[in-house]
């Protein structure tokens, strides 16, 4: 990608990894937009960003009408780097959660990155180049009870991101899967549980692992001691990432996820081990 400084677009850059990632791209030289729902608030809650040079575009990305938004910035900024950050977790058990709970929860963390990454591309394809980013999450790779609706946004998205490096490598753009594991950001406080359940679970998942997360990660007033993530760090290596270029497609981030992929890898070694018998005995003679 030649020419600098770059412009990125930044979903959901009021706070936690999306601020501190906008700030430091600012920092190191870059052109920043940033997206929210609510541009006063984050004028307040994130004085530095315009001081920096950085530029506020209010929309709501799980909104229909965020498509038109993104890609009227995407032609006007001539866009190079396109970070999906923007999301929150749905915590629940899958029988609690109501079809409108899930409905709401793919708007954002799905049918969101999917706007802005159909928004970008024809900007990106035009000039052969550019990164389209998605922080996903270690629950865009293992599904832990309780967690099924945020684990299917992110499962789901990853697949569109999965697919579409394939399709646009040969024209330019490359694209990068980031799985945070726990990071220290308000993320916790905006977590969603089902509506009507006093602890978030039925009574019938008392006494179950649904319980223990419900328990987890309901009535939070602070970060909790085994969140270990520092959302700068992780800002500094995504961009370090961008600028010294990545020859992989998932850029896990803090020491939980890596132990969550080890075991998923695990876990996905021992199904094979145990049904390639059967999984080979099935085709044709
Ligand atoms: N923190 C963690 O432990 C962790 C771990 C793994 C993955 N992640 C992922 O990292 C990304 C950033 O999260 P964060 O930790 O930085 O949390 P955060 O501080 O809550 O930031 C999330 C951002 O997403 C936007 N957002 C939140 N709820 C939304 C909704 N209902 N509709 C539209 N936009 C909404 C907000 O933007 P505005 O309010 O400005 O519109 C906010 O700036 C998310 O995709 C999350 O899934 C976080």
């Amino acid at each position: 990608m030649a020419g600098s400084p770059l412009t990125w677009l930044i979903t959901g850059a009021s706070s936690g990894l999306g601020e501190s990632l906008a700030l430091k791209a600012l920092g190191a030289g870059f052109n920043v937009i940033g997206t929210t729902r609510d541009v006063s608030k984050a004028q307040t809650a994130c004085p530095d960003f315009e001081d920096k040079g950085g530029i506020w575009l209010g929309l709501d990305p799980g909104k229909k009408d965020a498509y038109e938004k993104f890609a009227k910035c995407c032609q006007e900024h001539d866009v190079d780097v396109l970070v999906n950050n923007a999301g929150y977790a749905f915590i629940g058990g899958v029988e609690d959660t109501s079809e409108s709970d899930i409905r709401d929860q793919m708007e954002v963390n799905f049918y969101g990155p999917l706007r802005t990454v159909q928004a970008c591309l024809p900007v990106m394809r035009a000039k052969g180049s550019g990164h389209i980013i998605l922080i996903s999450s270690g629950s865009g790779f293992i599904a832990r009870p309780g967690q099924a609706t945020y684990s299917a946004s992110k499962f789901a998205i990853e697949a569109i991101h999965e697919s579409l490096s394939y399709e646009v490598k040969p024209l330019g753009v490359k694209v990068l899967i980031v799985e945070p594991g726990a990071f220290r950001t308000p993320f916790s406080r905006r977590i969603l549980t089902p509506a009507g359940l006093e602890n978030g679970f039925s009574d019938g998942y008392k006494g179950t692992p649904v319980e223990q997360t419900m328990t987890r990660s309901l009535h939070l007033t602070s970060i909790p001691d085994w969140v270990k993530g520092d959302p700068d760090k992780a800002a500094q290596a995504i961009i370090n990432a961008t600028v010294e270029g990545y020859d992989y497609l998932r850029l896990l981030l803090g020491k939980d996820c890596v132990v969550a992929l080890e075991s998923k890898i695990s876990e996905l070694q021992r199904d094979l081990d145990a049904t390639r018998p059967i999984a080979t005995a099935t085709d044709v003679d």
